[in-house]
């Protein structure tokens, strides 16, 4: 028999119905001769009602019912006498004349309940219980509603979805791949792909000219709240398109999720902002736009007057924390400690309180006087009761990055960053290149295939370095939610590219030939990004880490712990594929 109804369903319109339900049981409690059982499925919870005057047997079977086991009754929708406002269905319940106890359960390691009692550790390790909880629940079903929303937007507007291989060949640049060995190739292996990039643009030089998928990808890097070394993108690519039909087509895209997802509607523009201005006015390639407190420069202010500190600095700069004037001495220090800490870095931080007269008083006082203060709250535009936060280094990139941690901070203690405002940005004109110290050279900030800007070609031979690139971010609330690029079509300059990024052309051919290759036969110019779904899910959900939007995410070791996952091997299997493990002390 199939279930007909669900616990989430029934109101006071189904009074006197006769219904079927089955699922777990949440709870119950014994109130004199009345045994009360909440049961839970998938849409919600229901109050059942087993009376001992009415059927002892019955009610006697639903005093044994544990936490979690299995049921399926059928009985009386009725109007409940004490209502419960906080349940949907809180009008009614079930008088129960059949009770079927389809599983038993042991008593789960923690309360299957939104306030669960149950650490971290032990609802990895249970994750599938874990499941079960309803706000854990919510969080599948919106990434749900969003993979099926994704894949409406992109087939109307003419997209199709093309499956690439899981298991590819491992290739430099890029994060460290994870890799699996071929049986059948001894002492050979293939790499899980990192995106589906070289794969997209062969598709581009099939001539499927708008190509997407919903796809895994898999990079071995450390782990952060929104880092999971599998996760998942919303990857695309499109032919015969410049940087602007890309950028439109996905914020069309973005609004329509806001819609559906959110019921928000955006219409302004996005706003769009150089990698360059980012990095000078907030510090960060991905800025929290929902408040301001950028970033003013003070070389020129503060330099030069005696203060030791900022005198023998290559970048002093600050930030206006409007209405923080307040903030008591202690506050203060531990603004300081928190700059100081060794993941930021910063030696020490200045301020400088705007009074309610107008008069400014800083932690520096010695070494400036009214009038040089005055100008510096000119420079902020800063009122009486704000406070001005100051960093100074010797390494202008450092030290802004320093000052764009205060800023986030700040931005937390004021209550800038309300998770259900969203503020969406373009980053755009990206550095084609960084410099990387433990390679001792230049590397792709995107990767290798990103098309230079046509009016910085030319700096490719002379200042590669400063050569910016057809490459864009999509920013929300300060989380880099996608990336794309226009790519490179030409082999020629494909080349030039690889010899920049210091490959050889036998290195190039060996490891890129397959595209390069392709490119002779009739490439379009084409582009495309990928939008981290993980991500997305985790900003519509009001989330703090993408593992609460992933059914079976992995800790920050990169462990399932429910799989205990990664494992040992047994000698058969490594003997069946030609291995042998010896591991580094
Ligand atoms: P990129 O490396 O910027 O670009 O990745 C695109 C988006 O994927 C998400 N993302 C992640 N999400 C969770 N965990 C991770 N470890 C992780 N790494 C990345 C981010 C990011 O913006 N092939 C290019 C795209 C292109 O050029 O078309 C690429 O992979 O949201």
């Amino acid at each position: 028999m199939f279930r007909t109804n669900t616990c989430g369903e029934l109101r006071i319109s189904d009074v006197n119905r006769q219904v079927t339900l089955a699922g777990w049981v949440q709870r119950s409690r014994k109130m004199g001769g009345m045994t009360f059982v909440d049961l839970r499925d998938r849409y919600g919870i229901t109050q059942l009602v087993f009376n001992e005057e009415v059927n002892a047997e019955l009610c006697d079977r639903a005093n044994r019912l544990g936490r979690e086991f299995v049921i399926r009754i059928k009985g009386l929708v009725n109007e409940r006498f004490s209502k419960n406002a906080n349940m949907p269905t809180g009008d009614i319940e079930i008088i129960v004349s059949e009770l079927n106890i389809l599983n038993t359960a042991l008593t789960p390691p923690f309360t299957i309940e939104d306030n669960t009692d149950g650490g971290d550790d032990i609802r990895m390790k249970y994750r599938y219980l874990d499941l079960r909880r309803p706000a854990v629940r919510r969080n599948l079903e919106l990434r749900h509603k969003m993979t099926i929303a994704v894949r409406r937007y992109l087939d109307e507007q003419g997209f199709i979805e093309v499956e690439t291989p899981v298991l590819v060949g491992s290739t430099p640049e890029g994060a460290r791949d994870f890799v699996v060995p071929s049986r059948m190739n001894p002492g050979q292996f293939y790499a899980l792909p990192q995106s589906p990039q070289t794969l997209k643009q062969l598709l581009m030089v099939s001539g499927f000219d708008r190509y997407f998928q919903i796809a895994k990808c898999f990079r071995d890097e450390d782990l952060r709240a929104d880092r999971q070394p599998e996760f998942t993108q919303i990857d695309c690519e499109m032919s015969f398109v410049e940087q602007d039909d890309i950028i439109n087509l996905f914020e069309g895209m973005t609004k329509f999720l806001f819609k559906e997802i959110r019921g928000i509607e955006l219409t302004e523009p996005f706003l769009r902002m150089s990698w360059a201005d980012a990095m000078k006015y907030y510090g960060s390639d991905k800025p929290d736009m929902r408040f301001g407190m950028t970033f003013v420069e003070l070389m020129d202010a503060l330099k030069g007057h005696g203060f030791p500190v900022f005198d023998q600095a290559a970048y002093i700069g600050g930030i206006c924390a409007e209405g923080a004037a307040h903030y008591t001495r202690k506050q203060l220090d531990a603004l300081t400690e928190f700059v100081k800490r060794p993941q930021i870095g910063a030696k020490g931080l200045v301020y400088a309180r705007v009074e309610a007269d107008g008069t400014v008083k800083s932690s520096v006082d010695k070494f400036y006087n009214q009038e040089t203060l005055q100008r510096l709250r000119a420079r902020f535009g800063a009122n009486p009761g704000d406070l001005i936060l100051i960093l100074s280094g010797d390494d202008a990139m450092k030290t802004r990055k320093q000052l764009s941690e205060l800023r986030l901070e700040m931005g937390n203690q004021l209550g800038l960053r309300d998770k259900n405002r969203f503020a969406c940005l373009w980053v755009v004109d990206f550095p084609m290149f960084e410099w990387s110290d433990t390679e001792n050279r230049l590397m792709a900030m995107h990767h290798p295939f990103t098309h230079p800007k046509d009016e910085d070609i030319a700096l490719l031979d002379t200042h590669p370095a400063a050569v910016r690139a057809d490459a864009y971010d999509m920013v929300v609330n300060g989380v880099e939610v996608g990336g794309g690029s226009i790519r490179i079509h030409d082999p020629k300059l494909q080349a030039k590219m690889f010899e920049i990024l210091g490959f050889t052309p036998e290195k190039a051919q060996q490891q890129f030939g397959f595209l390069m290759n392709a490119f002779k036969y009739g490439a379009p110019p084409h582009g495309g990004l990928a939008y981290g779904l993980d991500r997305w899910v985790s900003l519509f959900a009001g989330l703090d880490s993408i593992r609460d939007c992933i059914a079976f995410p992995k800790n920050n070791s990169g462990r399932d712990v429910m799989l205990d996952a990664p494992s040992e091997l047994d000698l058969s299997q490594l003997d069946e594929l030609n291995l042998v493990v010896k591991v580094k002390e």
